[in-house]
């Protein structure tokens, strides 16, 4: 019996191109640069704080002193950029540090960029860091008011935009977030500022250990009536396109390596920009299982950032960000 291919046998013996490393290397389809890659990065209050966060070796809750330290490093390896989640001072109900000019990430954005105006800084645009009761809006009769969050976000991007941020990033999920955050910056004279959205995000696992080094767990409920069910599909390049009709100028997809496929659509149907979120569970299970000798980190981690690349993302959020800047 003969297919096609195998008919081809001995002239097409595929494993000649993988003999040797500079073979391998001249065939490599797939590339990863420092500057597709955005890093994330957790900035509290204080002065000389670097607390590491349990679930996640190798990442920070840093003041502007230590964050100022990893920017310049981030700048140095050639980063595309950083993106700064905060960690307020109080949470209330409404989380009213996120659109306070002297919010925690209004301030980091001032000293990132007066210290390395080159750097690329992300702002993430959302609630939930902020608010006494861990969800991504304000609460109405026990849910998530959807255009009352919505109005906040717009204040969150404006008071971001204004500190200096070069890209906002809302990651909330309400329905009409980028039409109310576009309108607000616009409104502000802020038309040059553009915005990535998180426009297919599930209701994931894996933002587990973001939560503990964001301190945004939910107090009650879960995330399910705002984040996308990631059975969906067809629904979620329907979120994506509604996000790129409101003048989402990135479009981000989130989780990664569960979303693979989501990614490939998503580049198929709209192109570039598009960026994937590697997010915290994706992270801290290569670093667990690389712990406790079940497989080799540095291998794993390549081996994600590549399939994330080969369905199709233009940029990757990563918190392997910097060491992927060093291997290369
Ligand atoms: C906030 C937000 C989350 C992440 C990014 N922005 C958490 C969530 O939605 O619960 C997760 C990032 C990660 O897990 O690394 N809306």
């Amino acid at each position: 019996m003969s297919t096609p291919s195998s008919a081809q046998f001995p002239i097409r013996r595929m494993r000649r191109l993988r003999r040797t490393a500079a073979l391998r290397r001249l065939v490599q389809e797939t590339h990863v640069v420092p500057a597709q890659l955005v890093w994330p990065l957790f900035v509290c209050h204080g002065e000389g704080v670097r607390r590491e966060v349990p679930a996640l070796p190798g990442v920070y809750q840093t003041s502007l002193d230590e964050l100022v330290k990893d920017a310049e490093r981030a700048h140095r390896l050639g980063l595309g950029g950083v993106m700064l989640f905060g960690l307020p001072a109080a949470k209330d109900a409404t989380g009213s540090e996120a659109y306070d000019e002297q919010g925690i990430v209004q301030q980091a954005a001032r000293a990132v960029k007066r210290a390395v105006p080159d750097l690329l800084v992300v702002g993430d645009v959302c609630l939930c860091e902020y608010t006494d009761h861990g969800h991504c809006g304000v609460i109405q009769d026990g849910e998530v008011e959807n255009d009352a969050t919505v109005y906040l976000l717009g204040k969150v991007a404006v008071t971001q935009a204004r500190a200096g941020v070069d890209l906002v990033a809302p990651s909330d999920m309400m329905d009409g977030r980028v039409a109310g955050i576009r309108k607000a910056l616009d409104a502000a004279g802020l038309s040059r500022v553009p915005i990535m959205s998180y426009a297919a995000k599930t209701a994931s696992a894996f933002y587990g250990p973001f939560r503990e080094a964001a301190g945004s767990t939910p107090q009650f409920g879960d995330r399910q009536s705002y984040q996308m069910q990631g059975t969906n599909a067809d629904e979620a390049m329907k979120e994506i396109r509604l996000d790129a009709d409101e003048g989402a100028d990135i479009l981000l997809v989130k989780p990664a390596l569960p979303c693979l496929d989501l990614i490939r659509r998503a580049k198929a149907e709209f192109g570039s920009p598009l960026a994937a979120y590697q997010v915290s569970g994706e992270y801290a299970m290569i670093k667990a299982a690389a712990q406790r000798g079940m497989l080799d980190e540095t291998r794993a981690m390549w081996e994600t950032l590549y399939a994330i690349r080969r369905a199709g993302a233009d940029i990757i959020l990563t918190y392997f960000a910097p060491a992927v800047a060093e291997l290369l």
